[in-house]
């Protein structure tokens, strides 16, 4: 029961990385706040938390809109009364391009959702945990925020952008006890990313080969990280994008 009595408000849990977030958060003790655009597979992670006896509510918001963020962390405390941890990873990708031949519709896009989401969350995230005296706030980023990613420009772009501003808010609320950490996920197998694998021919050996493991992760080994992250034993944790890519950055590529 890693985060017993907290509640934590998880973005973009209506499937992959969020959802099995948002049910691991459960099962460690935590009251969720389940959020996404999608209500209907919002409203079932909420409903898988509850039937398992914990306790979740859904809440439809979209990220990139800054009315329906102040009204989505506003109805978290008017139902739970406050709110201890949250994990901003709903993010998306608009286009799969050259840098050159990227459309600005696409580069907007993919910054509104994936970056100014992440901001916006935060920015009413902070005050509420002020005003109980602290949290713990985990930022979804990528590998492709530190290292870039081909044919993902805005992508990576803004996944950098989500790393500078974790260590900006880290660096500034640590004396208030907020504790705010990013994670950099490698290949995660998702719904999206299985129908990737099936769809294109040889991709599941040239993605699954840059991996040192040789497979991709589960969505459950990043809500680990994320529990982990938001808990009290991070409590000396701050500022840092944990990287969790089955070994992605010291591939031994000729083994
Ligand atoms: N899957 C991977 O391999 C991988 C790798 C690195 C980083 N990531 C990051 O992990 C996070 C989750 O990725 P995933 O693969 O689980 O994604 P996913 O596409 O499986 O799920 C994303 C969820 O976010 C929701 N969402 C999208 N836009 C939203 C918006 N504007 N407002 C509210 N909800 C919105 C979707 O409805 C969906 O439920 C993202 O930040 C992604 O960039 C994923």
């Amino acid at each position: 029961m890693l985060l017993a009595d907290k509640v934590a408000l998880i973005t973009g849990a209506g499937e992959g990385i969020g959802q099995a977030t948002a049910l691991m958060f459960a099962k460690d003790g935590a009251k969720v706040a389940v959020v996404d655009r999608q209500i209907e597979l919002g409203q079932a992670t909420a409903d898988a938390i509850n039937k398992e006896g914990g306790e979740a509510i859904f809440i439809a918001a979209d990220v990139s809109q800054h009315d329906s963020i102040k009204k989505m962390v506003a109805d978290c405390i008017t139902h739970f009364g406050r709110l201890d941890c949250a994990v901003n990873n709903a993010a998306r990708s608009a286009s799969f391009a050259l840098t050159a031949d990227t459309e600005e519709q696409h580069w907007d896009l993919t910054q509104a959702v994936t970056l100014k989401g992440v901001w916006l969350c935060m920015k009413y995230q902070i005050p509420a945990m002020l005003k109980t005296g602290g949290g713990a706030i985990v930022n979804i980023s990528s590998l492709a925020g530190i290292q870039g990613e081909v044919f993902q420009a805005p992508y990576a772009a803004a996944k950098a952008g989500v790393i500078g501003l974790t260590q900006t808010a880290a660096g500034e609320y640590a004396q208030q006890n907020i504790r705010v950490n990013a994670i950099c996920p490698g290949g995660i197998l998702t719904r999206g990313m299985a129908n990737y694998l099936d769809k294109v021919p040889g991709a599941r050996e040239k993605v699954e080969g840059t991996h040192a493991m040789r497979r991709l992760g589960k969505p459950e080994e990043i809500a680990d990280a994320a529990a982990y992250l938001c808990s009290d034993r991070a409590s000396f944790i701050t500022g840092h994008p944990l990287i969790v890519d089955g070994g992605i950055m010291v591939n031994p590529y000729l083994l």
